[in-house]
């Protein structure tokens, strides 16, 4: 009885704890917006936010950041928009916020990630760029006219045959395409592979990257992109307004799931015996608020080992390797980004509001000067 008791008042005196603690964090969760004094001595144009929400994004003067000895500073002169920066400004799935995005306002005020530009000075312990070379790669804040980058990091020089825009399409889309294919779905020439989202941003270069592997293509895509996702390679077209993939007979050795709208028994069941489901995405801003796709990720790991195909997901991990490779493909011609529109720097809410509409064609730009 005395056990059963002191048992009662712990847990409820940890729940307290716990109430009080995010109650506490929750209103203590600031950022840098709280103690701006001074204006910039050395201004640049960016995108900032204080508050979630896009329509707190405000084009402002920041200060123009200094490359440490192992960076480079680089003349934004195109950036391009994912998910990911939707996923930012709106602060969903709310878990997120959770684990360290901030759970008030977001703790990072800078937005956008992938760039292309120009080097305009390096750090001194940098010996692989120099000033004047034009590069692509990703970087937090790239939504500005520069960003300073780690020349280690996720940054490459850019194909001289391409275009900037055509280049700040690559490092979040070009990556997780190139990385769900080759190193979780494993693509071995003359395979199936069934991409589902076949005309995003994700989707275009994954049809490209799959064919240049060798695979046997089919693109998943409403009427209106059939002849875009055609016209990328793919061997087999499948218009999702009109058919439904799972249905199908068709087995298929790899599923890259950029839209992942079916159960995974469904997706199972069109996947041959030793098939690899590879989940890329998740959902729009509105779906499943709080814990978006994780639930899902949850249920493909536990599943995984009980079944004979590979249920999984994939984190993207940019790095300057993987970028050197999607700038040889499109310089070789067998890679090109499709963009559907662009955007000025000062439009940049404009251009994460048609994105999150999910109905992209290719990839969202942002052009600067
Ligand atoms: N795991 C990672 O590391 C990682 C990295 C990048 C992206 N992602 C995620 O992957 C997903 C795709 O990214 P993205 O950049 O490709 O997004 P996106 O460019 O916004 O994708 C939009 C495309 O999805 C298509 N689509 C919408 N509903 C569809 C349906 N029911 N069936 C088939 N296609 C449909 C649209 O075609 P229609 O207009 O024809 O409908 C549109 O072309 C997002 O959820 C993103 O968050 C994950």
């Amino acid at each position: 009885m005395k056990v059963k008791r002191i048992l009662k008042w712990s847990v409820g005196i940890i729940l307290l704890v716990l109430v009080a603690w995010v109650e506490i964090a929750y209103w203590t969760s600031t950022n840098n917006c709280d103690r701006k004094t001074a204006a910039p001595t050395n201004p640049m144009k960016a995108i900032t936010y204080c508050d979630y929400g896009l329509a707190n994004l405000k084009l402002e003067n920041v200060e123009k950041p200094t490359p440490n000895d192992d960076q480079i500073l680089v003349k934004v002169r195109a950036a391009s928009v994912n998910p990911y920066d939707w996923h930012f400004v709106e602060g969903t799935p709310k878990i997120m916020r959770m684990m360290g995005v901030g759970l008030r306002k977001p703790k990072d005020t800078r937005l956008g990630v992938d760039f292309a530009g120009t080097v305009e000075a390096v750090g001194k312990n940098v010996t692989q760029f120099k000033p004047g070379d034009d590069v692509f790669g990703g970087k937090g804040g790239a939504f500005a006219e520069y960003v300073c980058r780690r020349a280690e990091g996720a940054v490459a020089l850019k194909p001289a045959n391409i275009t900037f825009e055509q280049a700040a399409s690559v490092n979040i889309a070009g990556i997780t395409a190139l990385q769900g294919l080759r190193d979780k779905g494993k693509v071995q020439p003359g395979q199936k592979v069934l991409i589902n989202g076949a005309s995003g941003g994700v989707g275009t270069f994954a049809v490209q990257i799959a064919k240049s592997f060798g695979a046997d293509v089919t693109g998943v895509c409403s009427t209106r992109n059939v002849d875009l996702v055609r016209s990328l390679g793919a061997d087999h077209v499948i218009d999702y307004t009109k058919e439904d993939f799972a249905k199908g007979a068709e087995r298929y050795d790899v599923i890259l799931d950029n839209v992942p709208n079916h159960s995974l028994s469904e997706c199972r069941h069109i996947l041959s015996p030793k098939g690899k489901y590879v989940m890329i995405g998740g959902g729009g801003p509105n779906d499943s608020r709080w814990v978006g796709p994780f639930g899902r990720v949850i249920h493909a790991l536990v599943l995984s080992p009980f079944v004979s195909q590979e249920m999984g997901m994939m984190m993207a991990d940019a790095n300057q390797k993987d970028l050197a490779i999607l700038g040889d493909l499109m310089q070789s011609g067998k890679m090109k980004a499709v963009i559907d529109r662009t955007y000025k720097l000062s439009e940049v809410p404009a251009a994460i509001a048609y994105l999150e509409q999910g109905h992209a064609r290719g990839k969202v730009v942002i052009t600067l000067e």
